[in-house]
């Protein structure tokens, strides 16, 4: 029998999946295991099932046996792709069922940045909320206002969905390549890059984490974008230079921020960011609700059983499609 290791909590029904087909052992010590304890329980695992641990030469070093890795996550940033393609280790991921639930935090972020809504609940659970001149507490609209994708994937679209039907916003879209259906059931309209960031009320980052994508958003960028333009960061923290980011939000170049990643994750407290009152930020919880992180975690199980049963899994990551794992 195939033998796996869980590197971190799964919720029973994943769990029960991969005992009914593996042997297995799990990671039950306190907090989340250190790359050292992951590398030192691995000499004879066929498979791993982990969340965003980076698989490059040196871990492989530590996993002779390792035909399979299998992450809770749809990005897959922390793959050595060529090094597992030189050692045949499949390595999956967990795309589209986490699609709306990421969808519905883009929306929270658009409408909490817009609104000030956490600058504001802190205002009111202080005492602080007294009579008089409203004015310095107002907002922008959401509503009606033109809205930036880069990177209409799938998570991009069903942002799209609900921007364009629930808030009559316009859409336009950059992407590697265009989206004919998009443009023809929500009006969205294809931007060259530059023309988004000039343009729209929004601009939200959408995209996979690459070495293309590595600071995709820069001081030309910020600069490029409408002073009253608020920015939606539900990608990766690489994706953005966050130094120039915060310069931008402090000197007012635009208008507000609404942030789920960091370049640094957990974020380090003393990230300037983190001062700033037209900043929303959160802990990287995109797709983190029980249902989604359940349907994550049972399909990461499947995608684990099936590449260390020698079947096809449903979702290898494109970039190592093919891949027969060369080890018995
Ligand atoms: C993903 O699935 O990639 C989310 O960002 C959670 O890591």
């Amino acid at each position: 029998m195939a033998k796996v290791y869980v590197a971190r909590p799964i919720p029973p029904e994943a769990e029960a999946y991969i005992a009914e087909h593996c042997e297995y052992e799990k990671w039950e010590g306190d907090g989340q295991i250190t790359r050292e304890e992951l590398m030192r329980s691995l000499s004879d695992a066929d498979g791993l099932l982990i969340t965003g641990e980076r698989i490059d030469d040196e871990f492989l070093d530590h996993a002779p046996k390792l035909k399979a890795v299998s992450n809770i996550s749809v990005g897959y940033n922390n793959f050595d792709l060529e090094a597992m393609k030189r050692r045949g280790v499949i390595g999956t991921n967990t795309p589209d069922v986490l699609n709306e639930t990421v969808a519905d935090l883009a929306l929270a972020l658009m409408l909490s940045a817009a609104r000030r809504v956490p600058e504001l609940d802190r205002m009111v659970k202080e005492g602080k909320w007294e009579k008089g001149d409203e004015e310095p507490l107002y907002g922008v609209d959401v509503h009606g206002k033109t809205l930036g994708i880069i990177g209409m994937g799938r998570i991009g679209e069903a942002i799209a969905r609900r921007a364009r039907l629930g808030f009559n916003m316009k859409i336009q879209y950059y992407n590697r390549r265009r989206k004919p259906e998009m443009e023809g059931t929500l009006g969205a309209v294809y931007a060259p890059f530059d023309d988004l960031l000039q343009t729209s009320d929004f601009v939200l980052l959408m995209v996979p984490f690459t070495p293309e994508t590595r600071r995709l958003m820069g001081r030309e960028q910020f600069r490029m974008m409408k002073k009253s333009a608020i920015f939606i960061n539900t990608s990766r923290g690489q994706t953005v230079d966050e130094e120039a980011l915060t310069e931008a939000l402090q000197t007012k170049e635009i208008l507000a921020a609404g942030l789920d990643v960091f370049e640094q994750e957990p974020v380090s407290k003393d990230n300037p960011l983190l001062k700033l009152p037209n900043v929303v930020t959160l802990p990287h919880i995109g797709s983190a609700t029980h249902q989604t992180r359940s349907a994550m975690a049972l399909l990461a199980a499947k995608n684990l059983v099936a590449a260390v049963t020698g079947e096809e899994p449903p979702n290898v990551v494109p970039e190592l499609k093919g891949q027969q794992s060369i080890k018995q």
